[in-house]
């Protein structure tokens, strides 16, 4: 990928077409080939070859350009993540949690969403998601195969539901994930258009439809929460029972926004991103046998405090050179409010910006060899906040990234002492953007007892082009 200053071009009429088709169907190979052209930023103009300028989308993967946007939100708005609906529906309304705010509404929403995600909140989950894990990994069969995201996502979805609503069984914490991913996977078919439309028998029907039983769900669950005699510890207990913040109040429309935003951010990012933390332990075994050594040294008791888990060099630059190479949510989407430049392109209200972490990780300005798997590159030179973006940047920093740093050590740590871990011999592994930056048809692994040692496995798909395990 050559990411050096190029000249601007913009790409339009009929030409623009493979590309805007390529950003929808497969977001992934489409940013890279964008990386390769001569054109920086990358400019997509209207598609329509008469009618004038038309809406642009600019894609620019600079750290400067990350700054412009990501610093400056009442410029670069969010417009949320699912599909616009009828005024007044139930889907409309769910679709308005703080994902989708913008402004002073933001600001306020988010200051009062705060306290649960706040470190010193956060490490008082430790007990709980402790216990949660070794359910999890009690179900793992020694010496069979079995694919191991499947697994990250039933762990990321029943700590999510224990932390976010109190959930303490599966099958209740599965409904509820059900309920939402259903949501989402419906949002997805009803994309083709632009809004939800009421029309029996289309996505955008369906997907209305299923919006009334998720919002009937959350406000069942926020009865609940409201008629408890003393607050539970929940993160919706939590904001059920939340004080004012500048004389605003968390109505029952935004609590069940929030609630479903939470859960649908929190999951299925922190599956794909335990699932490639897995995977660059069971390939990179020199590593993996360091990493061992520092647990072993260091986590003497189980469950461990917070305190002890973030003070592993090893673990931490696992985490984040994982999050580094292969980031779950690879890119993110804001519209321009007013004219604004970014990288010497003029934007106009309406114009949209592509921010991709992806590709933002793989500038050799930044990152040296940035393909190569090196943990211990984080314990030498500390990015900037506009390098290194898995949870964004700025006001709009994901609110959930203490937590989640926190889950997924403690997932790696336990993992790692009752397991090895390695790939099963010969699978095909793709990322691929579904959503999230996942892996295409699964991760199929195989753990057996930990004996000390540790060994790589021949695999095939576009992982081995993404990235460079120590003994390649
Ligand atoms: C590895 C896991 C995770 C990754 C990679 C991740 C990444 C991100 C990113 C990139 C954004 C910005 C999205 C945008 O601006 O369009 C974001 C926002 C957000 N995330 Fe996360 N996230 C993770 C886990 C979580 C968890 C566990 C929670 C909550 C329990 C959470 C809650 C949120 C919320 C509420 C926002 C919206 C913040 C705002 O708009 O002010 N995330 N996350």
């Amino acid at each position: 990928m050559n990411m050096s200053k190029k000249e601007n071009l913009i790409v339009e009429g009929i030409r623009s077409w493979p590309w805007y088709r390529g950003f929808l169907k497969d977001s992934y190979s489409c940013l890279n080939k964008m990386s390769e052209q001569p054109a920086n930023p990358f400019v997509l103009g209207n598609p329509v070859p008469f009618g004038g300028r038309g809406r642009r989308h600019v894609f620019a993967f600079s750290e400067e350009a990350n700054k412009t946007v990501l610093a400056q939100p009442d410029i670069f708005r969010s417009g949320g993540q699912v599909i616009k609906g009828p005024k007044n529906s139930a889907h409309q309304r769910l679709r308005t949690g703080i994902i989708a705010m913008n402004g002073r509404k933001h600001r306020q929403h988010r200051k009062l969403m705060q306290p649960p995600f706040a470190k010193i909140a956060v490490a008082t989950y430790v007990p709980t998601i402790t216990r949660l894990i070794d359910q999890v990994l009690d179900r793992w069969d020694m010496d069979k195969p079995f694919d191991m995201y499947v697994e990250t996502t039933k762990m990321a979805n029943w700590i999510a539901a224990h932390i976010l609503f109190d959930h303490d069984d599966f099958d209740r914490s599965t409904q509820t994930c059900e309920l939402i991913t259903k949501w989402i996977d419906l949002d997805v078919k009803a994309r083709k258009l632009p809004v939800a439309f009421d029309i029996t028998g289309t996505a955008g029907a369906r997907l209305l439809r299923h919006a009334e039983v998720v919002e009937e769900a959350m406000h069942e669950l926020i009865n609940a929460k409201r008629k408890e005699t003393e607050p539970g510890k929940d993160v919706l207990s939590i904001l059920v029972h939340a004080a004012k913040v500048e004389d605003v109040r968390l109505t029952d429309v935004d609590l069940s926004a929030h609630a479903v935003i939470l859960h649908a951010a929190a999951f299925v990012t922190t599956a794909t991103a335990l699932a490639w933390a897995m995977y660059l332990i069971a390939q990179n075994p020199k590593f993996a046998a360091d990493l061992n050594d520092e647990i072993e040294a260091n986590i003497t008791n189980w469950p461990p405090d917070a305190a002890q888990v973030d003070s592993l060099p090893l673990l931490d630059g696992l985490i984040r050179e994982s999050l580094r190479l292969l980031p779950p949510v690879h890119h993110v989407i804001r519209t321009a409010t007013k004219d604004a430049e970014l990288e010497g392109v003029e934007m106009r209200s309406g114009d949209r910006a592509v921010v991709s972490a992806f590709m933002t990780h793989r500038d050799p300005d930044i990152f040296s060899d940035p393909t190569k798997f090196d943990p211990t590159r984080w314990m030498v030179k500390k990015p900037g906040p506009f390098q290194f973006i898995p949870f964004s940047a700025g006001p709009r920093l994901c609110l959930g990234y203490q937590f989640v740093m926190l889950e997924m050590k403690l997932v790696v740590i336990r993992a790692m002492q009752r397991f090895k871990l390695n790939l099963v011999e010969g699978s095909h592994i793709d990322a691929n953007v579904q959503l999230t930056l996942r892996p295409a048809e699964g991760l199929p692994m195989v753990v057996s007892k930990p004996d000390g040692q540790f060994s790589a496995t021949q695999v095939t798909g576009n992982i081995n082009d993404l990235v460079k395990n120590e003994q390649n």
